[in-house]
């Protein structure tokens, strides 16, 4: 695949990212020879040890296998773009404080990185992007060279880059049909189903996907609220409902629904649409107001003052160490507000402020599960009052 002017197969710029780093190593694993550029100087001299900066299941080996082979290498230093033949953008593309779409600052970065970028490279934009986007894109980076633009968005679920990037389908769109065939050529080298599009309806679905999880979600935890204050069981209800009807099949189980994309890309779909994505922003006030619907419902029948209240699990979700996003942290601001304790666990998340499993059972009354992950399982808790919307104990 390598071209002889080019050094690499592919850079990915933020390739340090939860994005970029699994799908640069993926890459490796198919014997491209791939640069992960990153500006995040500090997280780059750890993975140049190998050593993962967050948990992604099964990369550790291959992460230090094509180190080691030299497919891989990392770099902070832009001129990698410029010595490979294909470029991917993988950073972030975050909402501010008032939860609008922070898309000039995307771009000024592609606008910084400009110089770096060649004559017939093909480039493809992995990030989650706000409609048109990518045609901004193009109009910086194709101004006085041409190459070739794709829009070919990530959805694989964090944690599981490696099983799910093989086992989904990959949407592939263009702006011209070279730019759509070399993309799906690199693609093909990844999963078996390629679905091409127009560069519109990619930019939808990736949105309209995350903000579908999202109402899901949201649906759930009213249903919860509903049920609970009606002193019924969801969990039961939900499963009733699901025995042998599929018509109900997809219902989720309640539970907090954070982390760095659902929420920011609804929000970044009801910004496009004028803000009058109704349902996207009745889902943020159910899925963000379920902590405080939590804390309400402790207080009818606890006094919360100078309680010991421990949280389980402060990673936005199960069995990873992300805690972008994370519900746990607004449940233990709110509790601290309303004069409790708070002590916090997570056998992922390193923080010197955390305490143990067992250590944090012992110290508090009441305890919270913040985020499922499996090895609350076998966890036998008597005499507490338990919050587990989860159901995992
Ligand atoms: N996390 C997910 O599971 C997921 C899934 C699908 C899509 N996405 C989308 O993918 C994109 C990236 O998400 P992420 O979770 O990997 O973000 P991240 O914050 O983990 O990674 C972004 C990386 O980009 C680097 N970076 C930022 N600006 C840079 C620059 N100018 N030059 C070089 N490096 C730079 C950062 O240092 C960081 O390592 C977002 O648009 C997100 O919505 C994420």
């Amino acid at each position: 695949m390598n071209e002889k002017k080019y050094i690499f197969d592919i850079c990915i710029i933020g390739g340090l990212g939860h994005v970029g780093l699994p799908f640069g190593i993926y890459l490796a694993e198919k014997k491209l020879k791939v640069c992960c550029y990153d500006n995040n100087k500090e997280l780059l001299k750890k993975v140049k040890k190998g050593e993962m900066p967050y948990i992604e299941h099964n990369s550790d080996k291959l992460l230090n296998k094509n180190i080691k082979n030299k497919n891989l290498s990392f770099s902070s230093d832009p001129n990698s773009i410029s010595v490979s033949s294909t470029v991917i953008i993988a950073i972030g593309t975050p909402v501010d404080e008032y939860l609008n779409p922070k898309i000039s600052d995307f771009l000024e970065n592609i606008k910084a990185l400009k110089p770096f970028f060649r004559e017939s490279q093909l480039v493809i934009v992995r990030s989650s992007v706000f409609p048109k986007t990518c045609q901004k894109i193009l109009k910086i980076l194709a101004e006085n060279i041409n190459l070739d633009l794709a829009y070919c968005p990530e959805r694989i679920v964090q944690g599981s880059a490696f099983s799910e990037l093989e086992k989904l389908p990959q949407i592939v769109a263009g702006f011209s049909d070279n730019a759509k065939k070399r993309a799906g050529k690199l693609f093909s080298l990844v999963t078996r189903k390629i679905i091409y599009t127009s560069i519109g309806e990619a930019e939808l679905m990736k949105l309209f996907s995350n903000s579908w999880r999202y109402i899901q979600f949201a649906v759930a935890n009213q249903f919860y609220m509903i049920a609970n204050d009606y002193e019924e069981d969801f969990d039961k209800i939900r499963e009733i409902m699901m025995q042998d009807y599929d018509r109900a099949s997809g219902i989720p189980s309640a539970g907090f629904a954070a982390g760095p994309c659902l929420l920011k890309d609804t929000m970044q779909l009801s910004s496009f649409y004028n803000n009058n994505f109704l349902l996207g922003q009745a889902a943020m006030n159910v899925n963000e107001g379920l902590p405080n619907y939590i804390i309400n419902d402790l207080k009818k029948k606890n006094n919360l003052i100078n309680k010991n209240i421990g949280i389980l699990g402060m990673s936005f979700k199960a069995n990873i160490d992300d805690i972008r996003g994370s519900l746990s942290y607004k449940i233990k601001k709110s509790l601290i507000f309303e004069g409790a304790s708070v002590f916090c666990s997570d056998p992922y998340v390193k923080d010197k402020g955390f305490i143990g499993i067992e250590e944090l059972i012992k110290k508090c009354s009441i305890i919270i599960i913040g985020a499922p992950h499996k090895v609350y399982k076998k966890l036998k808790i008597k005499n507490k009052v338990i919050v587990d919307i989860w159901k995992i104990l």
